[in-house]
């Protein structure tokens, strides 16, 4: 079992470990036993929702596709690992009983996976109220000058392109019965601050958060919410394991998850939950970024709470101030 897997993770004080009954194994997906309970979540709350979950088959995704699943909505997993996919169809078939998940191969950047993507999750289910825009390919994450600009090509295709094929093929139908949710797996680093992250990263990353806060816009009033939840620092991972970093980034160092404000590595399971109670309330998020950890927070109170709202403005970020918060902390912006 890797490192990560063995430790408690503590966030807020709270210990988010899952501590559910079904046992469900994998020998391919680093899992472990997943349970609503703890957050306050009803295992019913998303009955009747069919969700779509791009880049489900891994770490975030998987935590987000496996939750909502939980929570009792139908998941189709868009992946374009076929072998962690179709483990990630069976494990949550058998977490919550046939015929609850589908995954179909997809490359999110191909207009005919998008197309067939949409055909199968309409041909099994009837119709997909949640879209969650999650794929991307984290070694795209060099600095400009040393990576090639097919890197950034990928990086705006997986984030800008991905997302935008996704969307047009999913939210007429929400438009249509005006009910929906659109959300995207956003950073909070839209350029490259010192410690993490690159260039060709961030800027697909922007691309993408740009698409989504238009997006809400573009749909005002109709019943379909948008939102961005941005994981920052969620998943299970064997250090020991990770690839060398690419040429001009900096060697791994887990220390730099010791920084004043980090709770630590964040398990995907946690991660779900927090994705499934920001789409329970996605109308108050309609048109902005939350946290992580702000949602781990709201989730112990009714949301959002008026005596902490003010207080604590990261709470709630529009775009604009996500951007602009770490715009003052970067490089050559030192107060
Ligand atoms: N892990 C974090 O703490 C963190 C922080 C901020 C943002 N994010 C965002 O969350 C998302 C998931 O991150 P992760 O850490 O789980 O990454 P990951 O690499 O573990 O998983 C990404 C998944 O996307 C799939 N994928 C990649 N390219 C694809 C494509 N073209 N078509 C379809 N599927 C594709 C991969 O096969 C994989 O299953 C990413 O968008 C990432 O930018 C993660």
């Amino acid at each position: 079992m890797p490192y990560w897997g063995q430790i408690l993770y503590l966030i807020e004080g709270r210990n988010l470990m899952a501590t559910a009954a079904q046992a469900v194994t994998s020998t391919i997906l680093n899992i472990e036993p997943i349970d609503l309970a703890y957050a306050g979540l009803k295992e019913d709350a998303l009955k009747g929702e069919v969700a779509v979950v791009t880049g489900g088959a891994s770490n975030v995704g998987l935590g987000y596709a496996r939750a909502i699943a939980r929570a009792g909505a139908k998941v189709v997993i868009a992946d374009f690992n076929a072998e962690a996919g179709a483990e990630t169809e069976r494990v949550i078939n058998a977490e919550n009983g046939p015929g609850t998940a589908l995954f179909v191969k997809t490359d999110v950047t191909s207009e005919s996976d998008i197309k067939n993507l949409a055909e199968q999750a309409f041909e099994k289910f009837g119709k997909v109220d949640i879209l969650v825009n999650n794929a991307m390919n984290m070694r795209l994450n060099g600095p400009i000058l040393s990576s090639p600009i097919s890197d950034l090509d990928s990086s705006y295709a997986i984030s800008g392109r991905g997302v935008a094929l996704a969307i047009k093929a999913f939210v007429p139908g929400m438009l249509e019965r005006g009910h929906g949710v659109v959300t995207y797996s956003a950073t909070q680093f839209h350029f490259m601050p010192p410690m993490v992250g690159g260039t060709v990263y961030c800027a697909g990353k922007a691309a993408a958060t740009s698409v989504m806060m238009s997006l809400a816009n573009e749909v005002k009033d109709t019943g379909v919410y948008v939102f961005c939840l941005t994981p920052a620092g969620v998943a299970r991972i064997d250090f020991s394991k990770l690839p060398p970093p690419q040429e001009g980034m900096p060697k791994f160092d887990p220390s730099m998850f010791a920084m004043p404000g980090f709770h630590g590595m964040i398990p995907p399971e946690a991660g779900g939950a927090a994705m499934v109670y920001c789409i329970l309330h996605a109308k108050e998020l309609h048109g902005s970024g939350i946290i992580i950890n702000d949602a781990f927070d709201a989730m112990n109170y009714p949301y959002p709470n008026p005596a902490t709202l003010h207080k604590r403005e990261s709470r709630r970020l529009s775009d604009l101030e996500l951007t602009m918060t770490f715009c003052n902390m970067g490089p050559g912006f030192k107060k």
